[in-house]
Formats: C-alpha cells, structure tokens, sequence
C-alpha cells in the first residue's frame, strides 16, 4: 500500500483523503454518467458557473449535454422522502473556465445533504467544509454568511429585480461606492442604503462580526442560524479560519441562509463553495431541503508544485503586499498615492527600466504593469492589489473586488467618428475598437447591427482610413479626435481608476489591504 501511496501525486492523496473524510461522516459515493439531458441545465442555467455547455445529439435524438454540474443532476435524483440523503461524488465536470475562457474538464469533488435538514446537519456539512480545507492546507480561510439577513436589506430597497442584480453585483465585488450610486439611481429610500452599506461591510471573526450585526438592529431570532452555527463550530474547537462576510452572495433564486466560501492561502480564487439550496429544490419541484459544497480539484495542481518548489520569492510575495501599477501615463501619479498612505518606494521613481521594485522597511513590492494587464496580475494572484480603469473591469470582467473609485486617470468611453458622420440604418455599422466587449453590449442594447474591428491602438485612424465607420474608445481631453478630424457622437460610460484586490489575498491581508485602502480613500476625499 506504501508503494502505491508513493506514486500518488499530492492532489491525488487529497482526493483520497477528502474521500475518506466524507465516507467516515455517513455521506456515500454517488457516481454519474458524463451525460444529461441538456433542457435539465437550460432550465437552470443561471445556477451554473458559466453558460456555455457542451452539446450534442444522442442515438435517439434528443439533445445531450456533457455535464457541466454535479448538483442538478444529484437533485433531479433525489426523492422527497424523510430520510436524509447524504451523498458524496468525485466527478468530472465540463464548462468554461472563468479565467481562461475555454472549455476545461475540472476534476470537482463535493458532497450534497438532501432531505429535512436542521441545524445539526448545516453544522456537519459547514465542519466538512472547514475540515476539507484544513487537509489542503492549515492557512485556509472559511467564510460564512447568512443569505437571509441580505436578502432582507435588498427587500427594503424596493427595487425591480434587474436593479436588484445590478446591486447585488456590487455587493459580491465589495464595491461600495458603485453600491451607493446603484441604490440612489434606483431611487432607494436613503435610510435602507445606509443599513445595506453597513450590513455589507461587515467581515471579520465571528463574535466581533455578530455584535456588528446586533448594533445594525437584527433580533435573535435573525441571528440565530449564524450564531449557532459559529458558536457550535467554536465550542467544538473548529473556529479557527473562519469569519464571517457578509458581502458573500448567491443567487437568490436557488440559495438562501448559510453560504460558505473556502480560501487557501496561495490559491488566488475561492477552491470551495457552498450553501444551502432549497429553492432550487423547490424550482426542481422537490419538498426537500439541501446544503453541500463543491471542492475545485483543478486549481490544487498548480498549487502543490508551487510549494515543493518554494523559493525565497514565493515567500516574499507571501510576506509583502503586491502592487501592480499601471505603466505609462497613470503611474506616476497612482504611486503617489500609495506613497501617501505610506508605501513609499523611492526607487520607483529613478530613471530606469526596472519593472519590480521593493521597499522590506514598508512591506511593499510595486509591479509596473501594462494597464490593460493589471487585471490579470491581480485576478491570478500574481499581485495582490492593482490599479486599473473602469474600462479594464468591464470589459474583462475580471474575477477581483473592487475597492475603491479613486477618482483619477478620469476619461469616459465614446462613439466616435469624422465630423460628418451619419449613421445609415440601412447599413451594417462597422466598429473599430480595443474593447469588443464593451461595444458589442452597447450595439447589442441599441439593437443596431454592427461589424466589429478589433485593434489594438491608434484606434482613430480607423475611420480616416476608411477602415471603420465609427470607433468606441476613450476620450480624455478630447486632443487626439481634435486633431484627427473627429468628433464625438455618443458618450457610453464614464471611467476613472479603480482599487482592485485579489480575492484570495483580501482574505489572507485583510488588516493590510482594509488599512491601504482606508488610506487611499482619505487622500480621494481630500482631492475633492
Ligand atoms: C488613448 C485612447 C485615445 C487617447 C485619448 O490612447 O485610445 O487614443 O488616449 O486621449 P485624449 O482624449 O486625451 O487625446 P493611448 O494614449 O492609451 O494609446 P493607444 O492609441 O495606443 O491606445
């Protein structure tokens, strides 16, 4: 057995092990095809992490799917009986990966909790997952919320359900200053905006964040799932990693009270998710309750090579807090703003063509960046906090929270074109541009139908040499359409630099990124 356990790989010794760690707890092995009948995901597809499913047509004829999820196709199993159905599985899974865009087939393994579930059955699956992520690694964070006590600030908004998701997504990306203006434009009462704002920026060990709740007005009778959960967990000496965030969110139409995240220091996104699900099993026509978790094998890889190979770098960027800054016409004026809030690095400012710089005295290393990267550093964990514009965010739509409008680097994204432009309806519009994305939903929205050109600089040009009708991309002081004969046409959005974070490292730097941006938010209401 020794010989064999040698020749595993330390993501295949985890695999046996979470195995092991879920089979002692009751849970058994489910095993599924790698096929489903597509309408199960087309009719849950906002459950999914991504859309886009692999498809084909079976002997039969009916339209295929190549798993995507394992908990829809382990709910559409289950009966409404009384007994509790604990099932665990290790299965493949086939979707497109958020961060490089493809499809992937991702090693996933989990567990489902179906039937009249208690306390004690959150408390056991919420203790599974804690116990998961303490044998990938003893540095893990868990955090836990309570949906409810969410959902409950949203209803008070009184908002339409699409102004509801556009809140809601600033609430999952910590981004509280498109928050505010989201809930004002909605016309909100002021009142609930402020309650939401303060219910969301709770984070923290468990009895300070349950306090902070308190102080906000919830009675117990609110508070219990949390409390009891975190008290349980805590008398039964598993406290430890786990805070409670109340920015964590779900969709709302399948999950409701306790939802969990997992971080692993290192690991630059969430390696496990988690809540309770019975509204989706409602809008799957069960009467059963359920709660489990997904383990993502697939990030496990990079990060067990990484740390048998540790060098005194990784362990560097481990200890320091990274920045990665936009290069170019932007930077110097971000550094001075970190440099305000006490990261000064004087080095960055010499006339070299240095790209790293380090201050040990400040616990700071810079990265100059190319702006539009800047967002996959930090989204990859490569640094730890960046700066980058709005345009970046929106149009990559990168996995990171954004912190902080620093009201800097101000310029707004426009339709442009020669001064005699006029649109002909009659015509497909042809679009050059850097962001595809962007244009693509702003045509879309309009419903006009365009030819998109895809360039990556020196976009004016397009349409002085005939090569576009119109350009999307950003104006500042207006000088370059100025002086190439432009004019602008259409303004889509205004866009400014942005504070983005790492998700994993805003857990594991909690005290530093809060103190950083703390600090540069001071220096933003002084400029005003
Ligand atoms: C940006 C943008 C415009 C210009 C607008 O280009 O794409 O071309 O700045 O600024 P203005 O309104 O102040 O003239 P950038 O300088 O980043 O270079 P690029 O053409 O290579 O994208």
């Amino acid at each position: 057995m020794n010989s064999i356990a040698a020749t595993l790989s330390s993501e295949e010794k985890i695999l046996f092990e979470l195995r092991s760690l879920y089979q002692q707890s009751g849970y058994t092995k489910y095993k599924m095809s790698k096929f489903e009948e597509y309408d199960l995901y087309a009719n849950n597809k906002d459950f999914l992490v991504s859309d886009h499913i692999i498809t084909f047509t079976d002997t039969n004829g009916k339209l295929m799917a190549l798993k995507p999820d394992v908990t829809l196709s382990i709910v559409r199993s289950s009966k409404d009986t009384d007994a509790l159905r604990k099932v665990y599985y290790n299965e493949n899974v086939y979707r497109v990966s958020p961060r490089s865009k493809g499809f992937q087939e991702i090693m996933q393994t989990g567990l489902e909790c179906i039937g009249p579930i208690d306390d004690d059955c959150v408390l056991e699956v919420v203790k599974l997952a804690r116990r998961s992520l303490e044998l990938i690694s003893k540095d893990f964070v868990l955090t836990v919320s309570d949906l409810d006590l969410l959902s409950a600030a949203l209803d008070a908004l009184r908002v339409t359900p699409d102004e509801r998701a556009v809140i809601l997504r600033c609430v999952a990306g910590k981004n509280s200053h498109e928050l505010r203006r989201a809930c004002e434009s909605c016309g909100a009462d002021p009142q609930a905006i402020v309650f939401l704002e303060e219910l969301t920026g709770i984070s923290g060990p468990p009895a300070e964040a349950l306090a902070q709740l308190k102080e906000l007005g919830f009675n117990d009778a609110s508070l219990a799932p949390l409390k009891k959960l975190a008290e349980s967990m805590e008398n039964a000496g598993e406290g430890g990693g786990l805070r409670i965030d109340l920015s964590l969110t779900g969709d709302m139409n399948y999950y409701n009270s306790i939802i969990f995240q997992g971080y692993v220091n290192s690991i630059p996104s969430a390696i496990l998710s988690g809540g309770r699900y019975d509204r989706l099993m409602r809008r799957m026509g069960k009467r059963s309750d359920a709660i489990g978790f997904a383990v993502y094998m697939d990030m496990l890889e990079r990060f067990y090579a990484d740390r048998e190979e540790t060098t005194e770098a990784a362990a560097k960027a481990r200890r320091m807090i990274n920045v990665a800054l936009p290069k170019g016409r932007m930077g110097e004026k971000v550094y001075r703003f970190f440099a305000a809030a006490g990261l000064e690095c004087p080095e960055i400012l010499e006339e070299n063509r240095k790209l790293i710089f380090e201050n040990e005295a400040t616990g700071v290393r810079y990265f100059w960046v190319k702006p539009s990267d800047v967002a996959v550093y930090v989204e990859r964990g490569a640094a730890d906090i960046g700066v980058c514009g709005k345009d970046i965010l929106l149009e990559y739509e990168p996995d990171v929270y954004e912190l902080l409008d620093l009201k800097t680097g101000i310029c707004h994204m426009s339709v442009a074109g020669p001064a005699d432009f006029k649109d002909d309806p009659r015509r497909t519009l042809r679009v050059a541009t850097k962001f595809m994305n962007i244009a693509s939903d702003y045509y879309a929205k309009l419903g006009r139908d365009i030819d998109i050109i895809h360039l990556n600089g020196s976009i004016e040009l397009a349409p002085l040499l005939a090569l576009s009708d119109v350009i999307v991309d950003l104006v500042e002081t207006g000088t370059t359409l100025r002086e190439n004969g432009l004019k602008e046409i259409e303004t889509i959005l205004p866009v400014s630099s942005r504070l983005i974070a790492n998700k994993a490292s805003y857990e594991f730097k909690y005290d530093a990124i809060g103190s950083i941006c703390e600090a540069l938010a001071k220096q933003v209401k002084t400029d005003d």
